[in-house]
């Protein structure tokens, strides 16, 4: 981690869950600061169907409540889709935007991710934007410019530390059960923070670059000691209360 970030441990339930999966959430709620200490904040980044109960759930505790994507527009005619604003009064604190399931499955260009983090800013919520590479690309040993490209194109000039939180998930480590070494994540997480600083100035020193990409409680402890990874975006695993604990454990002693 970076000395002086606050820690953040992220879940992302992706498309699980229903009514009978608030007990985990309620679990997470009750047992996050225990597990992770006072110094770390948790957000649970739920189903839209799921969110209001989820707010309310989460209200009071160390964990916030996050939405999965918004829409760049406030209102209007897009059928299916969520408004920021939507989120936000549903007790969301943050939103992901860009992960790699929606650039791919919702074709959602570095400009699209771009203006949905202005959209959840203007709703007073926190953007997490996703980048990460291919297998392909790392392959083709493109990962750091990959990376380079995503933060030129997807952070807009007005992130800070207090509204974007960077989450580096290499496509290829997601779901799969593979991970980078920990040599390849400081360096793209070092990376990362160059970037940012290119673009961002100091207010890069401080803001949170997370790693997700199968983060387990067998190598949350591995990853999490790593300069320059100051949290960690947990799918699978985010599922559990008690994974996502122990995973969240593993900042308590840093
Ligand atoms: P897994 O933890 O299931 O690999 O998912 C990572 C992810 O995509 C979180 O956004």
């Amino acid at each position: 981690m970076t000395p002086a970030i606050r820690p953040l441990i992220a879940g992302n339930w992706k498309m699980h869950g229903t009514s009978s999966s608030l007990p985990e959430l309620k679990a997470v709620a009750s047992g996050f600061t225990n597990a992770a200490g006072e110094g770390a904040e948790g957000v649970v980044c739920v189903p839209a169907t799921l969110l209001g109960r989820a707010g309310e759930i989460l209200a009071a505790s160390p964990v916030a409540a996050g939405g999965q994507d918004c829409h760049p527009a406030p209102n209007g005619a897009h059928t299916g889709d969520i408004a920021a604003e939507m989120l936000a009064d549903c007790g969301a604190r943050y939103v992901i935007v860009g992960h790699s399931e929606r650039r791919t499955d919702h074709h959602e260009s570095d400009a699209d991710v771009a203006s949905k983090a202005e959209a959840a800013w203007r709703a007073g919520l926190i953007a997490i934007i996703c980048v990460g590479e291919t297998k392909a690309q790392r392959e083709a040993g493109d990962t750091l410019s990959v990376l380079s490209g995503q933060i030129a194109g997807s952070v807009p000039a007005g992130a800070t530390a207090g509204n974007t939180v960077i989450a580096y998930e290499p496509v290829w480590a997601i779901g799969t059960g593979l991970t980078p070494t920990p040599e390849d994540v400081a360096k793209a997480h070092a990376h990362l923070r160059a970037e940012l600083k290119k673009k961002l100035g100091d207010e890069a020193n401080a803001m949170r670059i997370l790693y997700g990409g199968s983060v387990k409680p067998s190598n949350a402890a591995e990853l999490l000691s790593l300069l320059n990874v100051d949290g960690a975006l947990i799918g699978g695993a985010s599922l559990v209360a008690a994974d996502f604990l122990a995973i969240a454990s593993a900042v308590k002693s840093k």
